[in-house]
């Protein structure tokens, strides 16, 4: 029996030495110490042994169970330990490695040619509001004397919505919505940029959507001399220091006198070239002295207050200053056209 008991030790440590994973030491434990195991099977064929015999291969029973145990417990904590180092290898984070580039978007051409004519008039002193996209008949077209038959508020021009409501066809409307919240009872000195839209079939220069800025001062000596002025700083300041402009005699029904703004072109600086089609000017915006019958209507008294407009497109200007020639580009939002201008401004 004794010689059984060391053979089994010895059997058992040689396979622990050789067990490389914890499995394999599991099983080992089950089969040399479990109660179905061998050194159990010795213990219960005791009952054979003389009295001397028996507390003698007891406790090399116990001697030989403890050696293997210990040996179990000793290569497990050496495995573990491999198997933790291993893990810590497999998991290495190589710091030098390059890391991808992440695709940083920015804003839209269109959206930074607002706030940098926003940021232009709030310079100026001006304040920038808000108005509605879907707009009543009287704000559009009435407040700012378009009359019911007049043709610019024709079927084919707006998109209406039922006979009193429509979408904004020009951000012209919020100069009425200002000047009739105050009722005369103040001055009035704001920008309004918003979209605006149009029954017109889309191509290179026109949309059915597009947005414009819209101005209008209003106070108590407020003249011709001071749109020019204004106008002549936002012209310089947006297409550089060098660029003229000049008035032109126009129409707009809210305005009188009408004007349209040139700025000579960039190419010939007023010569003429093929850029500016041989006129030596580009034609960038509308604008006029506020019409008396329009601050009437707001609630402003025309022999007290006087007033200045202009309305321009953001497109157009955009177009003009980064030489893009298609409005479509704006709506398109080709990723290859957007990220040009990230960093425009
Ligand atoms: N509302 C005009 C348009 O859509 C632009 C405009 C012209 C606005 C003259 C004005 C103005 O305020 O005075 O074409």
């Amino acid at each position: 029996m004794k010689e059984r008991l060391l053979e089994l030790q010895t059997e058992a440590l040689a396979k622990v030495e050789e067990a490389s994973t914890l499995k394999d030491l599991q099983d080992i434990r089950v089969a040399y110490l479990g109660k179905k195991g061998p050194i159990t099977e010795v213990l219960r064929g005791m009952g054979k042994l003389s009295k001397e015999e028996r507390p003698v291969i007891g406790e090399l029973a116990n001697k030989v169970r403890e050696a293997i145990a210990s040996e179990l417990d000793n290569k497990k904590e050496h495995l573990e330990a491999i198997e933790l180092e291993k893990k810590l290898e497999a998991e290495t984070i190589d710091v030098t490695l390059p890391g991808r580039p992440v695709q940083v978007g920015g804003p839209h051409l269109l959206t930074s040619i607002v706030e940098e004519i926003e940021d232009l008039f709030i310079g100026m002193g001006f304040e920038v509001r808000e108005g509605p996209e879907v707009e009543t008949d009287y704000y559009n077209f009435e407040a700012l004397n378009l009359p019911k038959d007049h043709p610019a508020r024709d079927m084919q021009d707006s998109f209406y919505i039922t006979e009193e409501l429509l979408m904004r066809t020009h951000t012209s409307p919020v100069q009425a919505r200002t000047m009739g919240e105050y009722q005369g009872s103040q001055p009035v000195k704001m920008i309004c940029p918003g979209k605006v839209y149009r029954r017109d079939t889309d191509d290179a220069t026109h949309s059915h959507q597009f947005t414009q800025v819209e101005g209008l001062y209003v106070d108590k000596d407020v003249r011709m001399s001071d749109l020019k002025g204004v106008l002549n700083r936002f012209a310089k300041q947006l297409f550089g220091e060098e660029r003229e402009i000049r008035l032109r005699p126009s129409f707009f029904p809210f305005t009188e006198p009408s004007v349209e703004m040139d700025i000579s072109c960039k190419v010939c600086h007023g010569h003429g070239c093929s850029v500016c089609k041989g006129t030596g000017w580009i034609e960038i915006l509308g604008g006029g002295m506020v019409h008396p019958r329009v601050l009437e209507m707001a609630g402003y008294d025309s022999n007290e207050y006087s007033g200045f407009a202009f309305g321009m497109g953001p497109e157009r200007i955009a177009m003009l200053k980064y030489g893009v020639d298609d409005i479509r580009h704006f709506y398109t939002n080709d990723v290859r056209f957007l990220t040009q201008y990230h960093k425009a401004k």
